[in-house]
């Protein structure tokens, strides 16, 4: 049997098409963004999460001359929120790039390894995660971590 797998996500060109909220997120994400240690890459990644009570946390990328031993700012941001709240519910992460400290036009999206732990924070958190995913020509908004990684790996206890 064939099977077909869809899901429907929000575009915006401007910032200012988003909730209040949402922007102030991306902002807070641009400004963990600036702090990046983008060494290597010179890509620099900022993370920004909103609780449902409406606070924020943010990270970013973190490299090392050990590449793999570096992060992403996604992970960065996630790890940071589950050590210090874990048991606060999320409602959205957002996400900036920059090439060379020059903001990106086109929006990041989460790399293979962040949308696995990004989908058992969706599981732990019982309720979806938004993604927005921030570019200065183009935003895009994702409903849920899960629709970031169909058919996903699940470890049955
Ligand atoms: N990176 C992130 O922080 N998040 C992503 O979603 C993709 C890639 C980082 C990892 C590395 O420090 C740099 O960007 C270049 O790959």
């Amino acid at each position: 049997m064939e099977k077909t797998y869809t899901f429907t996500y929000k575009e915006y060109s401007s910032l200012d098409d988003l909730p209040e909220t949402d922007k102030k997120l991306v902002y807070c994400a641009l400004e963990a963004q600036g702090k990046a240690y983008a060494a290597y890459s010179n890509f620099q990644v900022g993370a920004a999460i909103l609780f449902e009570d409406g606070t924020m946390i943010s990270g970013n990328n973190q490299e090392n001359a050990a590449y793999p031993s570096g992060l992403c700012a996604e992970r960065t941001a996630m790890f940071y929120a589950q050590a210090n709240y874990p048991d606060k519910a999320i409602a959205a992460i957002a996400i900036t790039s920059a090439t060379a400290k020059v903001p990106n036009r086109k929006p990041v999206f989460p790399c293979g390894s962040c949308r696995q732990v990004l989908l058992e924070s969706e599981q732990r958190n019982g309720k979806p995660i938004r993604v927005i995913c921030y570019g200065a020509s183009q935003i895009v908004e994702v409903p849920s971590t899960a629709s970031l990684l169909p058919l996903h790996f699940i470890f049955e206890k």
